[in-house]
């Protein structure tokens, strides 16, 4: 295999960068001296490595929320409604975007200005081009990050960053295996180092660009050791290319004890598994994201589940928060609905910010058995890649080693299978080609065990089944009726 946890070579990278700046004309418009400077002379107060850097020195949780149509106008006008009810922004990206198909997003512009309204799920910042983008930075006060779900997320990045968003979400298998029927592994890994060199190259020319692994993976039931063995990958493969400003994310499993386990592993075993890697002028921080499964369709119902979630990212000392809406279950939330989620939050932040949740025994176990489970998954893909960790997480893939639950990728095996147990925490009922100690395995079993017991039924598919409907039907646990 050529690729390799290497940082691009320079002649490589702006070869390969001629040929992606082509592959839509508003690439001709990019510069990145051009970019340096607009990117230097933002202030403090619109670089987001700047806002979560205080934040983590307050020991705050920040919000963000999820936003993005198909105009730059009424872009603006919907972050410029949210930004004083939230302390980050973003700019979700269309879906014809994130596949790259440039063809169908302009088609969806002219419809979305024929209908008057926004026909696209998304900003389609590649269409838009660089003086649009900026026109959306210039608007807003407080930092904006570019969040997609993009495999190829070259272009867009060159545009964005030049444009002067401060952040960047994605990474080569969290972008690929939950969103890519049939992209090859290799080849959304190589994409990514080409965004995290891209960040690195304006690293080295002072500007700070955050780097944001997509945590949550397929939002569904997934074990927390599933998700922090991929995060550590990419922020270690971020890290290689230059990048040095890392949020390492995690998706609400929905237990308490299990979901401040989690945010606090991620935290620990991000900077053991950086500093290892010879890695020490870094920014780390973290990102929990409210429920990613399935909602209940009631409004109130789902301010239930969006108030937990921000009671828990509070709780776990996340650095921030990504927030939900009342609409979730229905589709594209409006402007209002996006706000009510993000002052939801902003209340229960409050209200638990001075809060902090007792040393416990119980979430000390967790936080060591999500140790344990990384670092055997993690020590398997080293040895897999001959100690390159690009190299051994490919095989890793191909191996079953990391298996993503719900995943659609058909590079991803899809054997291992969760599923609550009595308290609602993620187990791993079927382990797959995962390799787990024997004793870890044996707990995972235990506490499937004592669901069984309490459901008078034998561990079964039905089970998993059920817990993917649980929360949209008012439950964590799907039991039976
Ligand atoms: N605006 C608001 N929310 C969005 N999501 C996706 N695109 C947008 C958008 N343009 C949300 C979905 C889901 C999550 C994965 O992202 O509703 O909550």
């Amino acid at each position: 295999m050529q690729l390799r946890n290497q940082k691009l070579e320079m002649d490589a990278f702006l070869q390969e960068r001629a040929e992606v700046m082509q592959t839509w004309p508003t690439g001709k418009d990019v510069d990145f001296e051009d970019g340096v400077r607009y990117q230097l002379a933002l202030p403090d107060s619109k670089r987001f490595s700047n806002v979560l850097a205080k934040a983590e020195r307050d020991g705050k949780t920040l919000s963000q929320p999820r936003a993005g149509v198909a105009l730059v106008d009424e872009h603006i006008k919907l972050l410029q409604f949210l930004e004083p009810s939230c302390d980050l922004l973003p700019t979700t990206i269309d879906a014809y975007t994130r596949l790259n198909h440039y063809e169908k997003a302009a088609e969806g512009i002219e419809r979305s200005v024929a209908a008057g309204t926004s026909l696209l799920n998304g900003f389609p910042a590649v269409n838009h081009g660089l003086a649009e983008c900026r026109c959306v930075v210039e608007a807003l006060k407080k930092p904006v990050q570019v969040r997609h779900g993009t495999p190829d997320a070259r272009l867009l990045g060159e545009i964005t960053l030049a444009a002067g968003f401060t952040a960047y979400e994605g990474g080569g298998i969290s972008y690929n295996i939950p969103y890519a029927k049939k992209v090859p592994l290799e080849r959304s890994i190589r994409h990514w180092q080409y965004c995290d060199r891209l960040v690195g190259l304006y690293e080295e020319r002072g500007v700070r660009i955050n780097r944001e692994p997509f945590g949550p993976l397929s939002g569904t039931l997934v074990p927390p050791f599933v998700s922090h063995s991929v995060a550590i990958i990419e922020g270690l493969l971020a890290l290689q290319q230059g990048c040095k400003c890392i949020t390492l994310g995690y998706g609400q499993a929905g237990n308490l004890v299990q979901d401040i386990a989690a945010i606090r592993a991620l935290r620990e075993l991000g900077h053991e598994y950086f500093r290892a890697a010879g890695f020490d002028d870094y920014a780390l921080s973290t990102v929990f994201h409210q429920w990613m499964g399935g909602f209940p369709e009631n409004e109130a119902m789902a301010f239930a589940v969006i108030g937990w979630g921000s009671a828990i990212a509070a709780l776990a000392g996340a650095t921030k928060v990504i927030v939900k809406t009342p609409h979730e279950a229905i589709g594209m939330p409006t402007k209002e609905a996006n706000k009510q989620g993000l002052d939801a939050t902003a209340q229960m932040l409050n209200m638990v910010r001075e809060q902090v949740f007792p040393q416990s025994p119980i979430v000390e176990r967790e936080v060591e058995l999500i140790k344990r489970e990384v670092r055997a998954v993690l020590a398997k893909v080293f040895e897999l890649g001959d100690g390159d960790v690009v190299v051994g997480a490919v095989r890793a893939f191909e191996a079953g080693v990391l298996d993503v639950p719900f995943a659609p990728a058909t590079c991803n095996a899809g054997k291992l299978l969760p599923v609550r147990d009595n308290e609602g925490a993620v187990r791993i009922f079927e382990a797959g080609r995962v390799p787990l100690p024997d004793d870890v395995l044996a707990y995972h079993s235990e506490k499937i065990a004592e669901r069984a017991k309490a459901e008078n039924r034998a561990p079964a598919f039905q089970m998993v089944v059920d817990d993917i409907y649980a929360i949209s039907k008012s439950k964590l646990i799907g039991r039976p009726r």
